[in-house]
Protein backbone atom coordinates (compact mmCIF):
# COMPACT_ATOMS: atom_id res chain seq x y z
CA UNK A 1 0.00 0.00 0.00
CA UNK A 2 1.51 3.69 -0.76
CA UNK A 3 1.04 5.44 2.19
CA UNK A 4 0.11 9.23 2.54
CA UNK A 5 2.84 11.08 3.83
CA UNK A 6 1.88 13.71 6.27
CA UNK A 7 2.91 16.55 8.69
CA UNK A 8 0.29 17.04 11.42
CA UNK A 9 0.51 20.69 12.31
CA UNK A 10 -0.63 21.27 15.82
CA UNK A 11 -1.07 22.53 19.31
CA UNK A 12 -2.09 19.75 21.70
CA UNK A 13 -4.70 20.78 22.79
CA UNK A 14 -7.16 17.43 24.15
CA UNK A 15 -8.67 17.20 20.57
CA UNK A 16 -5.24 17.50 18.78
CA UNK A 17 -3.67 14.64 21.16
CA UNK A 18 -6.44 11.96 19.72
CA UNK A 19 -5.55 13.19 16.44
CA UNK A 20 -2.39 11.93 16.92
CA UNK A 21 -2.61 9.24 18.73
CA UNK A 22 -5.28 8.16 15.06
CA UNK A 23 -2.26 9.68 13.33
CA UNK A 24 0.58 7.44 14.36
CA UNK A 25 -1.63 4.02 14.73
CA UNK A 26 -3.04 4.33 10.87
CA UNK A 27 -0.81 2.37 8.56
CA UNK A 28 -2.10 4.03 5.69
CA UNK A 29 0.19 7.31 7.00
CA UNK A 30 3.78 7.80 6.75
CA UNK A 31 3.90 10.68 9.46
CA UNK A 32 6.76 13.15 8.54
CA UNK A 33 6.55 14.78 11.54
CA UNK A 34 4.41 16.81 14.37
CA UNK A 35 4.58 20.27 14.05
CA UNK A 36 4.14 22.53 16.97
CA UNK A 37 2.39 25.97 17.31
CA UNK A 38 1.30 28.22 19.77
CA UNK A 39 -2.46 27.63 20.02
CA UNK A 40 -4.57 26.13 22.75
CA UNK A 41 -1.31 26.61 24.80
CA UNK A 42 1.75 28.59 24.98
CA UNK A 43 4.46 27.01 22.52
CA UNK A 44 6.84 25.65 25.14
CA UNK A 45 3.76 23.85 26.55
CA UNK A 46 2.03 22.42 23.18
CA UNK A 47 5.45 21.17 22.66
CA UNK A 48 5.97 19.36 25.80
CA UNK A 49 2.77 17.98 25.66
CA UNK A 50 3.16 16.97 21.67
CA UNK A 51 6.71 15.42 23.05
CA UNK A 52 5.08 13.99 26.26
CA UNK A 53 2.62 12.04 24.12
CA UNK A 54 4.55 10.58 21.27
CA UNK A 55 6.52 9.03 24.09
CA UNK A 56 3.48 7.16 25.56
CA UNK A 57 2.45 5.79 22.08
CA UNK A 58 5.78 4.81 21.90
CA UNK A 59 6.91 6.80 18.29
CA UNK A 60 10.39 7.91 17.43
CA UNK A 61 8.66 10.34 14.72
CA UNK A 62 10.44 14.06 15.19
CA UNK A 63 8.72 16.80 16.85
CA UNK A 64 9.27 20.01 15.72
CA UNK A 65 8.78 23.82 17.21
CA UNK A 66 7.11 26.19 15.28
CA UNK A 67 6.07 29.27 15.79
CA UNK A 68 5.59 31.26 19.30
CA UNK A 69 3.41 33.86 18.34
CA UNK A 70 0.92 35.13 15.31
CA UNK A 71 1.82 36.79 12.50
CA UNK A 72 0.70 40.31 13.67
CA UNK A 73 -2.50 39.98 16.38
CA UNK A 74 -1.97 39.44 19.81
CA UNK A 75 -1.33 36.18 21.39
CA UNK A 76 -4.65 34.31 22.39
CA UNK A 77 -4.60 30.73 24.15
CA UNK A 78 -7.84 28.33 24.95
CA UNK A 79 -6.86 27.24 28.50
CA UNK A 80 -10.66 27.32 29.15
CA UNK A 81 -11.28 24.50 27.11
CA UNK A 82 -6.93 22.87 27.38
CA UNK A 83 -6.06 23.96 31.12
CA UNK A 84 -2.92 25.58 32.28
CA UNK A 85 -0.99 22.71 30.46
CA UNK A 86 -2.78 22.40 27.77
CA UNK A 87 -4.20 18.76 28.41
CA UNK A 88 -6.03 19.47 30.86
CA UNK A 89 -6.00 17.19 34.33
CA UNK A 90 -3.82 14.93 32.35
CA UNK A 91 -0.51 14.43 34.16
CA UNK A 92 1.95 12.67 31.67
CA UNK A 93 5.71 11.74 32.26
CA UNK A 94 8.05 14.31 31.18
CA UNK A 95 9.54 14.01 27.98
CA UNK A 96 13.06 12.21 27.33
CA UNK A 97 13.75 14.07 24.05
CA UNK A 98 13.89 16.91 22.75
CA UNK A 99 12.17 18.79 19.92
CA UNK A 100 13.79 20.01 16.35
CA UNK A 101 13.94 23.63 15.81
CA UNK A 102 12.56 25.27 12.79
CA UNK A 103 9.15 24.18 11.57
CA UNK A 104 9.09 26.44 8.63
CA UNK A 105 12.11 24.99 7.38
CA UNK A 106 11.08 21.75 8.34
CA UNK A 107 7.65 21.66 6.01
CA UNK A 108 9.88 23.00 3.37
CA UNK A 109 12.10 20.60 3.06
CA UNK A 110 9.88 17.80 3.67
CA UNK A 111 7.41 19.16 0.46
CA UNK A 112 10.44 19.46 -2.14
CA UNK A 113 11.51 16.24 -1.05
CA UNK A 114 8.49 14.49 -1.16
CA UNK A 115 8.13 15.96 -5.05
CA UNK A 116 4.18 16.79 -4.24
CA UNK A 117 3.11 14.10 -2.42
CA UNK A 118 3.08 15.81 1.39
CA UNK A 119 -0.20 16.40 2.76
CA UNK A 120 -0.60 18.74 5.82
CA UNK A 121 -3.03 18.38 8.46
CA UNK A 122 -3.08 21.60 10.58
CA UNK A 123 -5.30 21.68 13.85
CA UNK A 124 -4.08 24.83 15.31
CA UNK A 125 -3.27 28.04 13.88
CA UNK A 126 -1.76 28.41 10.69
CA UNK A 127 1.00 30.46 11.72
CA UNK A 128 3.96 27.87 10.16
CA UNK A 129 2.43 27.54 7.13
CA UNK A 130 1.52 31.03 6.45
CA UNK A 131 5.72 31.91 7.37
CA UNK A 132 6.27 28.75 5.28
CA UNK A 133 4.60 30.21 2.59
CA UNK A 134 6.01 33.72 3.00
CA UNK A 135 9.26 32.38 3.09
CA UNK A 136 9.37 30.09 0.26
CA UNK A 137 6.67 31.17 -2.30
CA UNK A 138 7.21 27.98 -4.37
CA UNK A 139 6.32 25.97 -1.37
CA UNK A 140 2.44 25.79 -2.99
CA UNK A 141 4.40 23.84 -5.92
CA UNK A 142 5.23 20.98 -3.55
CA UNK A 143 2.13 20.58 -1.54
CA UNK A 144 -0.40 18.36 -2.27
CA UNK A 145 -2.87 19.48 -0.21
CA UNK A 146 -3.74 20.80 3.80
CA UNK A 147 -6.56 19.89 5.55
CA UNK A 148 -7.45 22.45 7.87
CA UNK A 149 -9.43 21.78 11.50
CA UNK A 150 -10.43 25.70 11.40
CA UNK A 151 -13.51 27.75 10.70
CA UNK A 152 -17.35 27.45 10.04
CA UNK A 153 -19.70 28.66 7.75
CA UNK A 154 -22.51 29.10 10.23
CA UNK A 155 -21.22 29.72 13.51
CA UNK A 156 -17.79 30.55 15.48
CA UNK A 157 -16.80 29.24 19.13
CA UNK A 158 -14.14 31.82 20.45
CA UNK A 159 -16.86 34.31 18.90
CA UNK A 160 -19.89 34.22 17.20
CA UNK A 161 -18.46 35.04 14.26
CA UNK A 162 -14.83 32.93 14.57
CA UNK A 163 -13.33 29.13 15.17
CA UNK A 164 -10.78 29.09 17.36
CA UNK A 165 -7.85 28.14 15.37
CA UNK A 166 -8.41 30.95 12.89
CA UNK A 167 -9.09 33.96 15.51
CA UNK A 168 -5.97 32.90 16.22
CA UNK A 169 -4.05 34.07 14.10
CA UNK A 170 -6.02 35.31 11.28
CA UNK A 171 -3.36 37.05 9.16
CA UNK A 172 -1.65 33.83 8.59
CA UNK A 173 -5.11 31.85 7.81
CA UNK A 174 -5.70 34.60 5.05
CA UNK A 175 -1.80 34.05 3.96
CA UNK A 176 -2.85 30.12 3.50
CA UNK A 177 -6.47 30.71 2.09
CA UNK A 178 -5.05 33.08 -0.53
CA UNK A 179 -2.19 30.47 -1.16
CA UNK A 180 -3.74 28.82 -4.37
CA UNK A 181 -2.49 25.45 -2.59
CA UNK A 182 -5.59 22.81 -2.39
CA UNK A 183 -7.33 23.13 0.71
CA UNK A 184 -9.74 20.89 2.55
CA UNK A 185 -11.93 22.92 5.44
CA UNK A 186 -13.11 20.55 8.15
CA UNK A 187 -14.99 23.37 10.49
CA UNK A 188 -17.10 23.26 13.27
CA UNK A 189 -20.33 22.65 10.38
CA UNK A 190 -19.16 19.43 10.70
CA UNK A 191 -17.21 18.88 13.93
CA UNK A 192 -19.49 19.81 16.40
CA UNK A 193 -22.44 18.59 14.50
CA UNK A 194 -21.30 14.95 16.42
CA UNK A 195 -19.08 13.69 19.44
CA UNK A 196 -18.55 10.83 21.84
CA UNK A 197 -21.41 10.87 25.00
CA UNK A 198 -19.87 9.39 27.96
CA UNK A 199 -21.15 6.29 27.56
CA UNK A 200 -19.77 6.04 24.41
CA UNK A 201 -16.16 6.79 26.05
CA UNK A 202 -16.56 4.32 29.00
CA UNK A 203 -17.60 1.82 26.12
CA UNK A 204 -14.52 2.33 23.61
CA UNK A 205 -12.64 0.10 25.18
CA UNK A 206 -13.08 -3.47 26.34
CA UNK A 207 -9.09 -4.28 27.30
CA UNK A 208 -7.12 -1.23 29.01
CA UNK A 209 -3.22 -0.65 29.15
CA UNK A 210 -1.65 2.77 29.88
CA UNK A 211 -2.40 4.26 26.54
CA UNK A 212 -6.21 3.11 26.40
CA UNK A 213 -6.38 4.73 29.54
CA UNK A 214 -4.87 7.95 28.14
CA UNK A 215 -6.94 7.81 25.82
CA UNK A 216 -10.05 7.67 27.72
CA UNK A 217 -9.08 9.96 30.13
CA UNK A 218 -8.70 12.71 27.80
CA UNK A 219 -11.79 12.14 26.13
CA UNK A 220 -13.64 12.37 29.16
CA UNK A 221 -12.05 15.52 29.82
CA UNK A 222 -13.42 16.73 26.17
CA UNK A 223 -16.76 15.20 27.46
CA UNK A 224 -16.55 17.79 30.60
CA UNK A 225 -15.17 20.47 28.65
CA UNK A 226 -17.72 23.59 28.48
CA UNK A 227 -18.71 26.19 25.42
CA UNK A 228 -21.21 27.67 23.76
CA UNK A 229 -23.44 25.05 22.13
CA UNK A 230 -21.49 22.22 23.56
CA UNK A 231 -23.90 19.35 24.55
CA UNK A 232 -22.28 17.30 26.98
CA UNK A 233 -19.80 15.21 24.08
CA UNK A 234 -16.20 14.92 23.08
CA UNK A 235 -15.97 17.00 20.01
CA UNK A 236 -13.01 15.64 18.18
CA UNK A 237 -12.42 18.49 16.08
CA UNK A 238 -9.11 17.83 14.88
CA UNK A 239 -9.15 14.18 15.04
CA UNK A 240 -12.31 14.71 12.31
CA UNK A 241 -10.25 16.85 9.94
CA UNK A 242 -7.66 13.67 10.19
CA UNK A 243 -9.62 11.09 9.83
CA UNK A 244 -11.13 13.08 6.39
CA UNK A 245 -8.10 11.59 4.91
CA UNK A 246 -9.30 7.95 5.77
CA UNK A 247 -12.46 7.97 5.06
CA UNK A 248 -14.15 9.36 1.62
CA UNK A 249 -17.53 9.07 3.02
CA UNK A 250 -17.32 10.85 6.21
CA UNK A 251 -17.95 14.37 5.32
CA UNK A 252 -19.02 15.70 2.23
CA UNK A 253 -19.32 19.39 1.15
CA UNK A 254 -18.22 21.39 -2.19
CA UNK A 255 -15.59 24.03 -3.61
CA UNK A 256 -16.56 27.42 -2.39
CA UNK A 257 -14.23 30.77 -2.62
CA UNK A 258 -13.60 31.22 1.33
CA UNK A 259 -12.41 34.97 2.56
CA UNK A 260 -10.71 35.56 6.14
CA UNK A 261 -12.10 38.82 7.62
CA UNK A 262 -9.16 40.36 9.30
CA UNK A 263 -10.79 43.92 9.57
CA UNK A 264 -14.26 43.41 11.30
CA UNK A 265 -14.44 44.75 14.94
CA UNK A 266 -16.92 42.08 15.18
CA UNK A 267 -16.10 39.32 12.77
CA UNK A 268 -12.72 39.21 13.25
CA UNK A 269 -11.33 35.79 12.08
CA UNK A 270 -14.25 34.67 10.47
CA UNK A 271 -14.43 32.44 7.64
CA UNK A 272 -16.65 33.86 5.34
CA UNK A 273 -17.80 30.92 2.58
CA UNK A 274 -19.18 32.17 -0.33
CA UNK A 275 -21.88 29.33 -0.02
CA UNK A 276 -24.05 30.49 -3.56
CA UNK A 277 -20.94 31.72 -5.24
CA UNK A 278 -22.60 35.25 -4.98
CA UNK A 279 -19.23 37.20 -6.01
CA UNK A 280 -18.27 34.11 -8.22
CA UNK A 281 -14.79 34.74 -7.12
CA UNK A 282 -12.32 31.74 -7.71
CA UNK A 283 -13.20 28.35 -5.15
CA UNK A 284 -9.93 27.82 -3.08
CA UNK A 285 -11.36 25.26 -0.59
CA UNK A 286 -13.36 22.71 -0.47
CA UNK A 287 -15.31 23.23 2.70
CA UNK A 288 -17.56 20.52 4.52
CA UNK A 289 -21.15 20.55 5.37
CA UNK A 290 -22.05 17.37 6.49
CA UNK A 291 -21.16 14.41 8.43
CA UNK A 292 -21.95 10.93 7.76
CA UNK A 293 -22.35 10.13 11.99
CA UNK A 294 -22.55 6.15 11.46
CA UNK A 295 -19.45 6.04 9.47
CA UNK A 296 -17.94 8.80 12.77
CA UNK A 297 -18.65 6.83 15.17
CA UNK A 298 -17.31 3.89 13.38
CA UNK A 299 -13.86 5.26 12.61
CA UNK A 300 -13.42 6.37 15.96
CA UNK A 301 -14.15 2.85 17.09
CA UNK A 302 -12.08 1.53 14.50
CA UNK A 303 -9.03 3.65 15.28
CA UNK A 304 -8.03 4.17 19.07
CA UNK A 305 -9.32 0.29 19.24
CA UNK A 306 -5.83 -0.53 17.86
CA UNK A 307 -4.31 0.85 21.06
CA UNK A 308 -5.80 -2.43 22.88
CA UNK A 309 -3.25 -4.46 21.77
C1 LIG B 1 -10.04 24.00 17.51
O1 LIG B 1 -9.52 24.90 18.47
C2 LIG B 1 -8.74 24.22 19.42
O2 LIG B 1 -9.09 24.61 20.71
C3 LIG B 1 -8.95 22.75 19.17
O3 LIG B 1 -7.75 22.02 19.42
C4 LIG B 1 -9.33 22.69 17.73
O4 LIG B 1 -8.18 22.63 16.90
C5 LIG B 1 -11.54 23.96 17.65
O5 LIG B 1 -12.07 25.24 17.49
CA1 LIG C 1 -5.96 22.03 17.79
Amino acid sequence: MLKTPIILDCDPGLDDAIAIFIALASSEFDVKGLVTVAGNQTLDKVTRNALQLVEVIGSDVPVVKGAALPLVREQVTAGYVHGESGLKTLVLPEPKRASQNNAIQFIYDTAVKLKGELVIVAVGPLTNIAHAILIHPDLKEHVKKIVIMGGGHHNGNITPAAEFNIFADPEAAKVVFESGIDLVMVGLDVTMADGLSKDEVLSLFTKHNDKTKIIEHILLDMVNSEGPGYKPWAYIHDAMALMVLLYDDLLSGRMCHVDIETKGDRTYGKTVVDYYDTHKLPKNAFVTFEVNRERFHQAIQERLRVYEQ
